[in-house]
C-alpha cells in the first residue's frame, strides 16, 4: 500500500517530497523528474530551491499540457513550469519535455513523448497532484488504467476548476495531451500531494477506495512504491487515519520515504 504520510501543512509536505527526492536521486547517476503544475507542488519545488541541490542536470518530463494555447501562451505548462520549476530550481530548460501540442503533429505526439520518456530510461520520481474529479495528470475519470500519452477531453469540473488560470472558463482549452495512467505507473516512484477540504474526497477515493478507472488517481494502488502526503483536511475523509499516523510515528529508521 502506498505510504500515507498526514502532515500539518503544505509547507511540510513540500519539505518531506522534496527530501525524498533529493535522496533517491542522490544513489542516481541520471535522475529523472516526472514534474506537476498546479498549485498543489509548488511547496515542493520551493523546498527543492532551498535546499540549495545542484539540479542542472536533472531531467524533467511534464505530465501534461493543453491543446490549443498559442504558443507561449503563460499558462501553457511549458511555460507554467519554466516559470515554477525550471527557473527558481536551476534546472535546464533543455532538459525539460513537455508533450508537444503543436497542430501539425498532433497524431504523433503520444507516441514520440513515449519514446522520449523509455530513452532517457523512465523516471525515477513522479510528482502528482489530484483534481477533485480524482484525476491525475489529465486523465479523466474512465481513463484505462493501462493508457499512454495521447490526447484527452477535459471535464467541465476539471475546466472549472482550472478557469482560475485564465480569465474565464471559455479560455480553459477542452483538449490535452497526457502521460497516460500506464505511463505514470512506469514511474520508478510516485508521490501524490493533496491539499485542502475540497481534496478529500478524492483522496480517501484514491487512496482507500476500489481501484477504478472511474477514480483515475486509484492507480496508486497498483504501483508499489507510492508516498501520500495530505494535510489534515485533505486526509478528513481517510478511514484509516489513525493507522497511517501510527505506521508513520513508527517508521523503522532504514525505511525510506
Ligand atoms: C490540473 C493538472 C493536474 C493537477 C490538478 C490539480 O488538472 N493537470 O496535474 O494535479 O490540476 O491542480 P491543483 O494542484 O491546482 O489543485
Amino acid at each position: 500500500m502506498a505510504e500515507v504520510v498526514i502532515v500539518t501543512d503544505a509547507e511540510a509536505a513540500g519539505r518531506l517530497a522534496a527530501d525524498a527526492i533529493l535522496r533517491r536521486f542522490a544513489r542516481i547517476d541520471q535522475p529523472v523528474l516526472g514534474v506537476a503544475t498546479g498549485s498543489t507542488p509548488l511547496t515542493t519545488y520551493r523546498a527543492l530551491a532551498s535546499a540549495g541541490a545542484d539540479l542542472s542536470g536533472v531531467r524533467c518530463f511534464a505530465l501534461d499540457e493543453y491543446v490549443g494555447l498559442p504558443e507561449g501562451h503563460p499558462e501553457s505548462y511549458r511555460a507554467v513550469l519554466d516559470r515554477e520549476a525550471v527557473e527558481p530550481l536551476g534546472l535546464d530548460p533543455a532538459l525539460l519535455a513537455v508533450p508537444d501540442a503543436s497542430p501539425a503533429t498532433l497524431a504523433s505526439a503520444g507516441e514520440r513523448y513515449e519514446a522520449a520518456i523509455t530513452a532517457a530510461g523512465g523516471v525515477d520520481v513522479q510528482l502528482l497532484g489530484i483534481g477533485t474529479d480524482g484525476h491525475i495528470g489529465f486523465n479523466e475519470p474512465g481513463s484505462s488504467l493501462a493508457s499512454r500519452t495521447r490526447v484527452k477531453t477535459l471535464t467541465t469540473q476539471t475546466r472549472e476548476d482550472n478557469a482560475r488560470f485564465f480569465d474565464s472558463i471559455d479560455q480553459v482549452p477542452l483538449h490535452c495531451l497526457t502521460q497516460g495512467l500506464g505511463t505514470i505507473r512506469d514511474a520508478r516512484h510516485l508521490v501524490l500531494l493533496a491539499f485542502g477540504a475540497n481534496k478529500a474526497a478524492a483522496v480517501a477515493a484514491a487512496v482507500e477506495g476500489p481501484v477504478s478507472s472511474g477514480v483515475p488517481g486509484s492507480l496508486i494502488q497498483l504501483h508499489p512504491s507510492v508516498t501520500v502526503l495530505v494535510d489534515e483536511a485533505a486526509a478528513s475523509e481517510l478511514q484509516h487515519a489513525d493507522y497511517y499516523r501510527l505506521a508513520y510515528a513508527n517508521k523503522p529508521e532504514w525505511q525510506e520515504l
